[in-house]
């Protein structure tokens, strides 16, 4: 089996079946992650380009990482550095791009279906890692793997996400990704966060963190993304922390053996505090060590590979 598109832009475009198969590769990738040989030849001779208009560290660097470990050559484009800077379009970047010879484009971008543009406009396959307040489906992927290795399946499972909805990519990924695989999703943040037709993607609105959470086998902190508000949305970091944040008293109403996730950066002490992001039902790292392991699997699977 293989992917249908030359591109990965939406959970939204994802079968069941694809979203499998990028799970079930990325089992054989983490192997090579986590190996003393982190090194593969199965993109020798391909080239993937990060073209990054938004900050990021773990999405940016493990899709680096992941070219590398699969033998690519792994180019960064620094966009403040870039033409771009003088007023190419993203059109007229993504074709330079291509010409050059390049076989995958990686884009994060803050307008929401900037990825789609590009890959209407490039023969390099396209990835979107994070549009807007859109889609980060490899977050997904990576977040639904993670809960794959903890649950053995996504089936039948509870997922609390708390905080930040209205501006969350991965808040709407994860929703869709879930409920694609039979997980049941809740949702809770302040009003003025909480995005309008978010019930209609699949999610149950709750009112209160203790409601959200309860019997939950999953609890996902969102980062407050103080970056996107144009006016203050709520008074005060310390408000939100007591209201809305997490912590191990509101949290007590999980399933015994329950996980926190959060897609990162934190805010330590606002959305979660380090007593449960560091403590040991957090898998926070993990998520990030899978990300390299899906993003290795995204990769290999977009060049026209089956299953490994
Ligand atoms: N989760 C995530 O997208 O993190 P970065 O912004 O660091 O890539």
């Amino acid at each position: 089996m293989k992917l249908r598109s030359k591109d990965l832009l939406g959970i939204g475009d994802l079968t069941t079946e694809e979203i499998s198969l990028i799970l079930d590769t990325a089992v054989d990738m983490k192997k090579i992650v986590t190996s003393g040989m982190k090194k593969s030849n199965y993109l020798q001779g391909r080239t993937v380009m990060t073209l990054f208009y938004e900050n990021s560290t773990r999405t940016r660097v493990s899709f680096e990482l992941a070219s590398k470990y699969l033998g690519a050559q792994a180019v960064n484009v620094a966009v403040a550095s870039s033409s771009v800077a003088k007023g190419e379009t993203l059109v007229d970047t993504g074709r330079t791009l291509d010409v050059m010879g390049t076989d995958m484009i990686v884009i994060r971008h803050s307008s929401s279906g900037a990825p789609h543009h590009l890959a209407k406009n490039v023969k390099a396959s396209v990835i979107n890692a994070g549009d807007g307040m859109h889609e980060h489906p490899t977050q997904a992927l990576l977040d639904l793997f993670t809960m794959r290795e903890a649950f053995g399946t996504a089936k039948g499972l509870e997922v609390a996400i708390i905080g930040d909805i209205l501006h969350s990519r991965v808040a709407r990924s994860n929703i869709l990704c879930l409920t694609k695989m039979g997980a049941a999703v809740r949702v809770y943040g302040p009003t003025t966060l909480m995005a309008p037709g978010i019930s209609l993607m699949g999610a149950t609105v709750c009112g209160s963190v203790e409601e959200a959470v309860a019997g939950a086998d999953v609890i996902m902190a969102l980062r407050v993304q103080m970056e996107r508000q144009k006016k203050a949305l709520f008074p005060s970091a310390a408000e939100y922390a007591r209201f809305f944040g997490l912590n191990p008293g509101n949290a007590s109403g999980a399933k015994p053996g329950a996980i926190w996730m959060h897609p990162g950066p934190m805010n330590r002490g606002v959305e979660i505090p380090t007593v449960m992001a560091d403590g040991p039902q957090s898998v926070i790292d993990t998520q990030v060590t899978n990300g390299v392991a899906v993003r290795m699997a995204i990769l290999y699977l977009l060049t026209g590979r089956e299953e490994h």
